[in-house]
């Protein structure tokens, strides 16, 4: 069971989760991806809404954030499996006053096949072992067991990664019956190589779906939470309009929020300040001055939600960058803006921007460049 701090400014999200669970209860498919661009809420959802629903139903879970350590995410998953089945037995002496049978001897020949010879055997086949013996456990309580990998694009980022990936599908295949799956990602396109990379997927078509932006009974929780909080006012179209600045970002309205009453400050103020935090943090000026004009325009085409390809946007790119933009000049700039993670696709096929802060940026710069036109037109 997972233990997590209260946190009083959390906005539940419980018909999703139930939408969810009733979904992968339904049986009609066992694993769904859930796909959000960075600090939109992805882990705070699973985490505070998707697995205490699931635990209320009377089910067993296990998340894991495959970023936590993204050199050998083997190594996470069986340091957890291991220490999760044994809590499960843990569990079970408590509620009985003796240890279950069955669940005792699925330990015993879980520590006996793969407790003292971890390393000989391997982490990834002990993964993949670990799995069907967590299944056998549910299978023995009559429990179904909830699976939440966070960032499972990462598995699609190396070859390294290509045993564990194939070990991890069949393992799930295995125990479909009784372990259902949720992977998240902040990368469309890694997860959709998740799905096409592999002979079996681990979802399948249509078991994709976007976690819902939040709306404006998010904005009106998070205004009335913080004139409770700290017994300042702040208008709602305030808080609505630095929500948008960072394109819809729980992340950075909090962090605005945050350093408005700490500061002192106007909200907005709190926000710009926030957002240029963040772009020195992340280098974000010195890598946005390295991308060429065509790569500028474009991510600025993409914030503006422009269709790339028309007519009258390459003749706009051209305008701007003073070249002759090709559709194949385009095409390029896109694939390269998409590996350096400035944008992403979305479930709908169109570009948008990968991280909120970048969109900030983005704003920033345009009225930086709006301020110095207007300076030298006087
Ligand atoms: N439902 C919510 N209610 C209030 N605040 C939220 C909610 N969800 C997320 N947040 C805020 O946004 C922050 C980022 O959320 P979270 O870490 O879940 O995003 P993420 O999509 O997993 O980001 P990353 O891509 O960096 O992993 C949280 O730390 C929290 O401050
Ligand atoms: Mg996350």
């Amino acid at each position: 069971m997972l233990s997590l701090l209260p946190d009083p400014w959390h906005f539940p999200r419980k018909e999703f989760a139930n939408q969810i669970l009733a979904s992968l209860n339904g049986g009609l498919v066992n694993s769904l991806a859930l796909f959000a661009p960075r600090r939109m809420g992805k882990t705070q959802f699973v985490l505070r809404d998707l697995l205490p629903a699931h635990f209320k139903n009377g089910g067993d879970a296990l998340y894991f954030n495959l970023w936590e350590n993204k050199a050998s995410p083997e190594n996470v998953m069986i340091e957890a499996l291991r220490a999760h089945i044994e809590g499960l037995k843990g569990a079970s002496a408590k509620k009985s006053g003796k240890v279950s049978t069955s669940i005792d001897l699925v330990i015993v020949k879980f520590q006996a096949e793969y407790g003292h010879d971890l390393a000989a055997k391997g982490p990834v086949e002990a993964v993949a072992a670990a799995i069907r013996i967590w299944a056998e456990v549910l299978r023995s309580k009559k429990q179904i067991g909830l699976l939440v990998i966070d960032e499972v694009q990462h598995l699609a980022t190396s070859d390294k990664f290509t045993n564990f990936t194939a070990a991890l599908r069949t393992a799930l295949e295995g125990s479909a019956d009784c372990i259902k799956a949720v992977f998240t990602g902040s990368s469309q396109a890694g997860l959709t190589r998740m799905f096409y990379d592999t002979k079996a997927a681990f979802y399948g078509p249509g078991s994709q779906i976007s976690l819902p932006r939040f709306g404006d009974d998010f904005i009106e929780f998070i205004t009335q939470k913080a004139d409770e909080t700290y017994k300042r006012p702040f208008a709602v179209a305030d808080v609505a309009h630095v929500f948008e600045l960072h394109n819809q970002s729980p992340y950075f309205l909090r962090q605005s929020l945050n350093f408005a009453v700490l500061k002192g400050v106007a909200l907005k103020t709190g926000a710009r300040q926030v957002g240029m935090e963040l772009y020195i943090e992340l280098g974000l000026q010195e890598k946005w001055v390295a991308l060429s004009n065509i790569e500028q325009t474009i991510v600025q085409c993409i914030y503006s939600k422009d269709q790339l390809y028309t007519e009258s946007t390459r003749e706009r790119i051209s305008a701007i960058t003073g070249e002759r933009v090709t559709a194949r000049k385009i095409q390029l700039a896109v694939e390269k803006l998409e590996k350096g993670e400035w944008i992403d696709k979305a479930l709908d096929g169109r570009y948008e921007i990968a991280d909120p802060v970048v969109t900030a940026y983005i704003v920033e710069v345009a009225n930086a460049n709006a301020a110095l036109k207007h300076k030298k037109a006087l």
